[in-house]
């Protein structure tokens, strides 16, 4: 391994962050990543506030001792729930030059350019819908004129993880959740696909979601958002190694995650399993 070797760490709870990565990687090919899904304990959705900052602060360690000065926290759920925490306690007494970053503020940031309506529509975990984390950042980036209406959906996450989304079962549940936002309010124009996980289930809800709806899938918004942080801040850029490295790594057995994990990605990969 190169002496300074400082990759852009990756987190998600499970595959759902390859998704966001696939996006990064199309923009950013220039850096070393480490990608670190939790499969072991997935999904995070349904744990408690509590359980989720545990994990994620020790997959946001376990990155930073393999020398991560950046990770983002490809996850929604560990966004909304522990992503605050670590920035205000945990990283000014481990380390105030490293950082971490989350998915729902970059997302929550580009609402604005798409709804003509002002009613926007949020598919997420329970966890994220309950945090109340994207209400609160859309009104905070964009007054209280927005109207924001959040659908829970607890099954697209086990769908995707089990490789069940060509299932009829994938059909009821994506057709199910989104009548119940769209019931909630009809005015919905613009919909934030709130979860890493949904974009494999993208056909599926095309079929479901009202045309003149816009569908905003955070992969490239993520992306696009990392590029501009890294031009904002030389500082953390001169600190994130260049040499196109990847290496990935996961709780759960290597056999279970390559081929599932390059489905997501887009190119096969190889993983190492580690523990937490
Ligand atoms: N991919 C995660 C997210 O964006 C959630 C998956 C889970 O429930 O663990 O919210």
């Amino acid at each position: 391994m190169q002496q300074n070797y400082q990759p852009i760490g990756v987190f998600d709870s499970g595959y759902g962050g390859l998704t966001i990565l696939k996006s990064i990687l199309e923009e950013l090919p220039q850096y070393d990543y480490i990608y670190l899904g939790d499969n072991a304990r997935t999904p995070y959705g349904s744990r408690s506030f509590d359980v989720v900052y545990e994990y994620t602060l020790q997959a946001v360690m376990k990155l930073f001792s393999m020398g991560c000065q950046l990770v983002i926290l490809a996850c929604n759920t560990a966004s909304a729930k522990a992503l605050r925490t670590i920035q205000q306690n945990d990283l000014p007494v481990f380390d105030p030059s490293r950082r971490v970053l989350g998915v729902i503020r970059p997302s929550a940031e580009k609402i604005p350019f798409y709804t003509r309506t002002g009613h926007i529509g949020i598919l997420g975990t329970s966890g994220t819908v309950l945090s109340r984390s994207y209400p609160l950042e859309i009104a905070k980036i964009s007054g209280d004129h927005l109207v924001v209406m959040q659908e829970a959906c607890p099954m697209w996450v086990p769908l995707v993880e089990n490789d069940e989304i060509d299932n009829p079962a994938a059909d009821y549940f994506v057709q199910k959740n989104i009548r119940n936002l769209f019931r909630h309010d009809p005015e919905i124009d613009t919909v934030i696909l709130g979860c890493t996980h949904y974009p494999l289930l993208i056909p599926t809800i095309l079929k479901y979601l009202p045309d003149h709806v816009t569908l905003l899938d955070q992969g490239p918004i993520v992306a696009q958002s990392l590029v501009d942080y890294l031009i904002r801040h030389p500082e953390i850029d001169q600190k994130c190694s260049k040499a196109g490295s990847r290496r990935f790594l996961t709780t759960e057995s290597v056999q279970n995650f390559e081929p599932r994990a390059g489905m997501f990605l887009g190119q096969p990969l190889t993983a190492e399993k580690i523990q937490l």
